[in-house]
């Protein structure tokens, strides 16, 4: 049985008051939802404050990024012992908009993913295709590139404490969602190349999300889909109600 995630990725949101005043808000909303996993990934900056707000819930956190060494002289950077160190169990790598702006690859996304789990932290591993490739009829040669690429060297075991998210990068922020059946395509192709690369078990225990303009209004579509198994939310996180709306899409 795979346990359902939704995830609110705050981006480049949230002052320490309004990311207690939005987690403050989230939390009575949210404290009788059984059998979904709940998280939030603010900034650096309030990991601490909101992890004492929501310490005792059944909300976790999440850093939106780490590096790959454990510390040294790597000025700007968080590590993943230091996103544990302020209360995370879930750090986001491989985001599209830090592939797109501050030059991630399949290679450093690599690298980071080994180094979050060796700590022990839960990750979300993004992957999508932007426009142009969907275009070009190539969102399955990227898929495959970055399913592959992304998890090379990593042991099946540790698939345990890998959760893939699909974003299509032209349903980011854009109100474009994926259709229920362009997700499902794309979910089902990612959970092949699991099995292809791993084993059916692996493939069939793995949680592959969908991201990309997840409102309340299309959540519960989303969620009926075989191969979709929660969901990463940026615009609609943002609001303590719109995201406990999609928190509670099946009540
Ligand atoms: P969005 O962002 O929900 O605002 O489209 C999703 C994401 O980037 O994770």
């Amino acid at each position: 049985m795979r346990v359902p995630i939704i995830a609110g990725n705050w981006k480049l949101y949230k002052t320490t008051a309004e990311a207690l005043d939005l987690v403050n808000g989230l939390i009575p909303l949210v404290k009788n939802t059984a059998g979904v996993e709940i998280v939030v990934a603010p900034v650096f900056t309030v990991l601490g404050d909101v992890g004492r707000a929501i310490s005792g819930t059944n909300i976790r956190l999440a850093g939106q990024d780490c590096f790959w060494e454990e510390e040294g002289a790597f000025t700007g950077e968080v590590s993943p012992r230091m996103l544990l160190d302020a209360g995370c169990n879930h750090v986001i790598i491989g985001h599209s908009e830090r592939r797109q702006y501050f030059g991630e690859t399949d290679e450093t996304v690599n690298r980071k993913i080994k180094a979050a789990l060796k700590d022990g932290l839960t990750v979300l591993f993004c992957i999508g295709e932007t426009l142009a490739e969907r275009e070009a009829e190539r969102t399955f040669d990227v898929l495959k590139r970055q399913v592959a690429n992304g998890l090379t060297g990593i042991a099946t075991g540790q698939l345990n404490n890998i959760v893939i998210a699909y974003e299509p990068v032209w349903a980011i922020g854009t109100g474009k969602t994926a259709s229920d059946t362009q997700a499902q395509e794309a979910h089902a192709f990612i959970r092949n190349q699991v099995a292809g690369f791993y084993d059916s078990e692996t493939a069939a225990a793995i949680r592959i999300l969908y991201g990309g303009s997840v409102k309340p209004d299309n959540i519960k579509g989303l969620m009926a889909q075989p191969d979709i198994d929660g969901a990463l939310v940026g615009g609609a996180s943002l609001k303590a109600d719109s995201f406990a709306a999609i928190v509670n899409y099946g009540a």
